[in-house]
């Protein structure tokens, strides 16, 4: 048997003595956690239609890809528990993004350059659609060091074997090169140059700097690295899965990532480690100095011109480039808010977002996100309520869905400012919105009430605000967790950032996807995304309640509200 049957049968041959009362092989640890996912109380918090595997630990997205018509998602995953450990590259394929199949794990410790765990990487679609995996191997010495990975057999359209490179570690720390061995992973997907060359990015630091190194290479195996990282940020520390791509300037197609040309601007993603959220610059590739000039640069990471791709729970994220329906997709990993000792409890940790489709903005200021339509394919009770203005201190229960498993798309129609409080001064907005929706206003707050209990001892508001901003309406798009549930030991962070939207000239809209414990917010048609985890104790399944409120002084007018139950999506089955 090799390692990786062992890894996956062995859990369910314990779950089936389990069943029969006869656990008697099983360790303790494997034990336990098949005990809380064998007890339904447990289970309320388990989406239904946002990633995840039937239960352990899970973190990053890794290499996704299309092949053959198939989508494959790779993720960090511990087969050992429900919290970070032992860790493999699980593997489950798709054909819509929506529902999941799980395969074996595709890339398990077994060289000495990845004994001690293979960790965070990346696809690339080499000549002749052959798909190659980089990815990070802790090898014996405990450095991190960067391995590749084939598929067995190009007529699998599963891909469901995956055979290690001899050759490796194809790039490792040397005395020479100076990279710190403990801050040296996650490369991303290649890209060619009009020379020929393939180039990839590794995160890396020195000191508290944070680095893109730049390897080059002209087969894919040989790799050099350049003199100068492709970009690096002082202050910014590790930065970790970094992204690097095209977008068109206009349009929302995407591209793929060796597009090079007049057409085209590029997004360099890192997610920070010292701060555990991913920011992204925009800015211009020049090929043949290998150097990426943002626009707007990492001076200040708290500053308005630095972006990120949500202002929630959000990490590691990953895009790629889906050819069969010229997209670019993200995806991106959302940690749990409860207590390890929660985690460890209800045997799991860890979902992805809705895979979201990303371009450019037409102001070109800012990159656009939005969940592949094929989620709407879960769509069901639509529910639709005519044009009205809703009072200063209403509030609108929307009945007839699921909504504890929900779709919801609301527009707002804000005609003056007159009533919006003055902002004199630039505030940071997550702490504003902390001190928002506990308060009358003049402009909102106004949005949503999303796992509300009966009589509203437990609720979630995703909301605005809208201020005057040196004459203008400046808003405020928060996610507000601080009365999620009556189980404090939780993370109740209140989320939020400013949004561009000129709410004089256009419509102010919030779409939220609900799912048990995670509501994923776009406002503003996707220009701004905020994602919470929240564990309702009284607002579960069918206890939970969704209104539409308005707790401002000044009416709001709600053009449009449509709402769906959504139907469980397939997620990886059930063991
Ligand atoms: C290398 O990185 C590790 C992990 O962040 C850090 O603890 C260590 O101080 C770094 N070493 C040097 C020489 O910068
Ligand atoms: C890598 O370095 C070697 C030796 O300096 C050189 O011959 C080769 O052309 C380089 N390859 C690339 C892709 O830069
Ligand atoms: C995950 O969540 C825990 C608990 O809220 C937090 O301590 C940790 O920093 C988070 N990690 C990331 C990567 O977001
Ligand atoms: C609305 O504001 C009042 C205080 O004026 C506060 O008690 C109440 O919780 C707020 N409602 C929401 C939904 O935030």
């Amino acid at each position: 048997m090799n390692i990786f049957s062992t890894i996956w049968l062995l859990p369910l041959f314990t779950f089936i003595f389990v069943n029969d009362i006869l656990p008697i092989e099983a360790t303790h640890h494997v034990y336990r956690n098949l005990q809380s996912s064998d007890d339904s109380t447990d289970q309320l918090y388990r989406t239904a239609y946002h990633f995840q595997p039937p239960k352990n630990w899970i973190n990053d997205p890794n290499g996704p890809l299309i092949y053959k018509g198939l989508y494959h998602l790779f993720y960090q995953y511990n087969p050992k528990g429900a919290v970070w450990g032992n860790i493999v590259w699980a593997h489950s394929i798709s054909t819509d993004l929506v529902n999941w199949t799980p395969l074996d794990p595709a890339i398990f410790p077994s060289q000495p350059s990845d004994v001690n765990g293979c960790w965070s990487g990346s696809a690339t679609i080499l000549h002749g659609n052959k798909p190659a995996i980089l990815y990070t191997g802790i090898n014996k010495f405990n450095h991190q060091v960067q391995n590749i990975a084939y598929p067995k057999n190009l007529n699998d359209p599963f891909l469901r074997e995956w055979i290690k490179s001899p050759k490796n570690p194809l790039m490792e720390p040397t005395i020479e090169n100076k990279i710190n061995a403990s801050s040296f992973r996650d490369p991303t997907t290649g890209w060619l140059g009009k020379d020929g060359h393939w180039r990839i990015l590794v995160g890396s630091k020195r000191n508290t700097r944070g680095v893109a190194i730049l390897y080059k290479s002209k087969d894919f195996i040989n790799w050099n690295k350049s003199k100068h990282p492709l970009h690096s940020a002082k202050g910014t520390g590790m930065w970790e899965c970094p992204d690097f791509f095209p977008v068109l300037k206009i349009g929302k197609f995407g591209v793929d990532t060796s597009s090079n040309n007049d057409d085209v601007r590029h997004v360099l993603k890192v997610s920070l480690d010292d701060k555990k959220h991913d920011y992204y610059l925009i800015g211009s590739y020049n090929e043949g100095k290998d150097k990426f000039t943002p626009d707007h640069g990492f001076e200040e990471v708290s500053s308005e011109h630095v972006l990120r791709y949500d202002y929630g729970k959000y990490y590691a994220s990953k895009t790629f480039f889906d050819y069969g329906k010229n997209r670019r997709i993200l995806l991106g990993w959302v940690n749990e808010s409860s207590s390890v000792a929660d985690d460890i409890k209800k045997g799991w940790s860890g979902i992805h977002t809705i895979p979201r489709a990303i371009w450019l903005h037409k102001s070109g200021k800012q990159l656009v996100q939005w969940p592949v339509l094929e989620l709407e394919k879960l769509r069901l009770n639509h529910v639709n309520l005519p044009a009205k203005v809703l009072k200063g201190g209403e509030l609108l229960q929307i009945n007839g869905i699921t909504a504890a498993q929900a779709d919801v798309e609301i527009s707002f129609e804000v005609n003056n400012i007159r009533d919006a409080e003055v902002l004199d001064k630039w505030t940071d907005p997550q702490i504003l919105c902390s001190q928002s929706s506990s308060r009358k206003n003049g402009l909102g707050p106004f949005g949503l009430l999303v796992f509300a209990s009966k009589g509203l001892k437990e609720f979630t508001s995703v909301f605005f605000r809208i201020f005057k901003h040196q004459q203008k309406p400046l808003v405020l798009f928060c996610s507000d967790q601080s009365r999620s549930s009556l189980n404090k030991d939780n993370d109740l962070t209140t989320y939020g950032t400013f949004i561009d939207v000129d709410v004089l000239r256009e419509k102010l809209s919030l779409r939220s996807l609900i799912d048990h414990s995670v509501v994923e917010s776009f406002g503003g048609e996707g220009r701004a995304s905020i994602t919470a985890r929240v564990y309702p104790t009284l607002a579960i399944n069918d206890k939970a309640l969704l209104y539409a409120f308005n707790n401002g002084t000044a009416g709001v007018k709600i053009t449009s509200l449509n709402a769906w139950s959504m139907k469980k999506a397939q997620l990886n089955g059930k063991l």
